[in-house]
């Protein structure tokens, strides 16, 4: 059966919910499920914004068809071709063979590589500033490459004041019943899972975000429509300031994130010695288990916290696998601008260190306060050591 949102008088949410993927992109986890989101305008001209995953195609027809209520399907914008949003492209076209499809000279290439669409009749190629008057409404389209792939724009709606933001400003997690982000406790519920989806999806993409949103700041907006997650239409700057501090790549929080692998509870005995020497300070501490914890957690979290401490045994003269798949999605994610700290552990020849912050070394803006190096587990001498360490972060925290 059907399952549509009104977000106004003319526009309708019509996407689904798929709360059963275990991983997306196959990376991801997703324990709080995902949202996949298409609105429908319902102007004198019929828009479809985007489409969704394949594998809620048919209530997402469904809802499409409700929404319709019989009318043609004049326009599909196609925003990003990321097969979570493009999969069901054939679906539409199949039931409304009039539509015209919407999209970069970037997505029509990519559309191709992914699609056999013989059936396309109507494409209309947009770029920079286009405008397409519907009736009421006119869309104008805007170019937001990287966010999160080259092909992607975004679409503002000058009569509703909307922008259908594409990736932009979206979040982990399905929607619950609630489509306005004003209707839960955002920030107590949904922003770790928000700040989860930007780090992990366009974390690196940090200069194209910043870009983005100095478009969005010449445009009068009182609406943002996602393809995932939340739309907003209250307290816009609730999701635009954290996407400001993440895009620049500034903490959200100032404390110490404490993210450690242990063979046999050594290197996690230190790495709590000094998370408890830094709270008995005062400062706020997160610790994660690289073993345990998705990687995207972890990296979520570097983003949030002002300062960084890694912790790894030495495994076969490398650093541990788990640890070093974590500093790679770190790299890889583009983390910058932070205080870092590392203790490494080995019985015969402690190496991680050394090559945890030759790696870390890549990213810009580290700021590298101080090491401990174990030789298997904590004595004496490595206790002054680590609560040196404490003191060393502490007094970091002094001239911020
Ligand atoms: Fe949900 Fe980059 O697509």
């Amino acid at each position: 059966m059907h399952c549509i949102k009104h977000i106004t008088d003319d526009l309708l949410w019509v996407g689904a919910n798929d709360r059963r993927l275990a991983l997306f992109e196959g990376v991801y986890s997703l324990p709080e499920g995902v949202s996949y989101n298409s609105f429908l305008l319902l102007d004198k001209e019929t828009v479809l914004f985007d489409t969704v995953d394949k594998a809620v195609q048919e209530r997402f027809m469904e809802n499409l068809e409700h929404a319709l209520a019989g009318r043609p399907l004049d326009y599909l914008v196609l925003q990003h071709l990321e097969p979570d949003h493009s999969a069901s492209i054939a679906a539409v076209l199949a039931r409304y063979p009039g539509v015209t499809l919407i999209l970069s000279k970037k997505a029509a290439d990519f559309l191709a590589q992914f699609y056999n669409l013989s059936s396309i009749t109507q494409i209309m190629i947009v770029k920079e500033s286009d405008t397409l008057c519907t009736g009421k409404h006119t869309l104008r389209f805007i170019m937001a490459p990287m966010v999160h792939w080259p092909e992607v724009m975004v679409t503002y709606d000058t009569e509703s004041r909307t922008l259908f933001s594409a990736d932009a400003f979206g979040s982990f997690g399905a929607l619950n019943g609630a489509i306005f982000a004003d209707e839960v406790n955002f920030n107590r519920d949904y922003l770790d899972e928000a700040r989860r989806y930007y780090t992990n999806i366009v974390g690196k993409y940090g200069a194209q975000v910043q870009s983005l949103l100095q478009k969005a700041s010449e445009l009068e907006i009182d609406m943002i429509c996602p393809i995932h997650g939340f739309v907003w239409r209250k307290d816009l700057h609730e999701i635009l300031d954290p996407h400001m501090l993440w895009s620049s790549y500034k903490p959200e929080e100032q404390g110490v994130m404490i993210a450690f692998a242990s063979m046999y509870g050594n290197t996690e005995n230190a790495a709590e010695i000094l998370a408890c020497r830094l709270r008995d300070k005062g400062i706020k501490t997160a610790m994660f288990d690289v073993s345990l914890k998705p990687a995207s957690d972890i990296v979520s979290a570097a983003f949030k916290w002002s300062h960084l401490v890694l912790a790894s045994p030495t495994h076969s003269g490398d650093i541990f696998s788990t640890m070093d798949a974590l500093i790679h999605d770190l790299v890889a994610h583009n983390i910058q601008n932070r205080t870092i700290a590392i203790i490494e552990n080995g019985s015969w020849a402690p190496t991680s260190g050394k090559l945890m912050r030759e790696k870390l070394e890549q990213c810009k803006e580290m700021r590298f306060v101080g090491s401990v190096s174990l030789k298997s587990s904590v004595k004496p001498d490595k206790l002054a050591e680590l609560n040196a360490l404490a003191d060393t972060l502490a007094d970091t925290f002094k001239n911020m």
